[in-house]
């Protein structure tokens, strides 16, 4: 199984980034794990235009997501982790999924799903509107949902360090 991880995340060794890794640690003894991170991609949010479904999938922008929709391809599973930015994930990696609105994802053959996601707050919503998100996604797409970790009260760069939840990222990583 090819494991495709999405980090949402800016910030370099952030708290995403490092509950990603773990799950990557954990998952990578039995499968092949790649981490994008979108701090390192160059993707404009979707102009709405439609002209990918007349192109047969290719986008009128030209930028970075030609690399991704390549990944996609290749991808079984995909990890969505993103920080929370006002209850909703990051804008960069909104930018990506809304790029999903493509043909292209017709030749997706993603079966598996699993989501990551840290926020300061210590509110029991804290997760609401992004998980009413992912588990439409699901269903549109058709996929499994194969676990969660939802971390609350990490605020400061590497603040996540430390806690049971990159041991818990891991173990799910290594449950696959
Ligand atoms: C633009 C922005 C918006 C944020 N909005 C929220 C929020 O709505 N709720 C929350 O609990 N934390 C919020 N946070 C805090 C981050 O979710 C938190 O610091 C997280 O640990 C950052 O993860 P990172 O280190 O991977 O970037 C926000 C942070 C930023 C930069």
């Amino acid at each position: 199984m090819n494991i495709l991880i999405i980090n949402g995340s800016p910030r370099k060794k952030g708290n995403t980034e490092l509950l990603a890794e773990a799950f990557a640690k954990g998952a990578s003894a039995q499968y092949h794990v790649e981490m994008v991170s979108v701090r390192d991609y160059k993707v404009s949010p979707c102009l709405g235009c439609n002209a990918c479904f007349k192109t047969n999938g290719i986008c009128a922008q030209k930028d970075d997501m030609v690399l991704i929709y390549e990944k996609m391809n290749q991808a079984d599973m995909l990890v969505i982790a993103s920080p929370v930015y006002f209850y909703g994930i990051s804008a960069q990696l909104k930018a990506i999924i809304d790029r999903f609105h493509n043909p292209i994802r017709d030749s997706f053959h993603i079966k598996k799903m699993a989501l990551l996601l840290v926020g300061a707050a210590t509110l029991p919503e804290l997760f609401d509107a992004i998980l009413t998100e992912y588990n439409l996604c699901l269903k549109f797409f058709e996929i499994e949902d194969v676990g969660k970790v939802l971390v609350r009260g990490i605020k400061d760069k590497g603040d996540i360090k430390g806690t049971h939840f990159i041991e818990d990222s891991y173990q799910l990583g290594a449950s696959l």
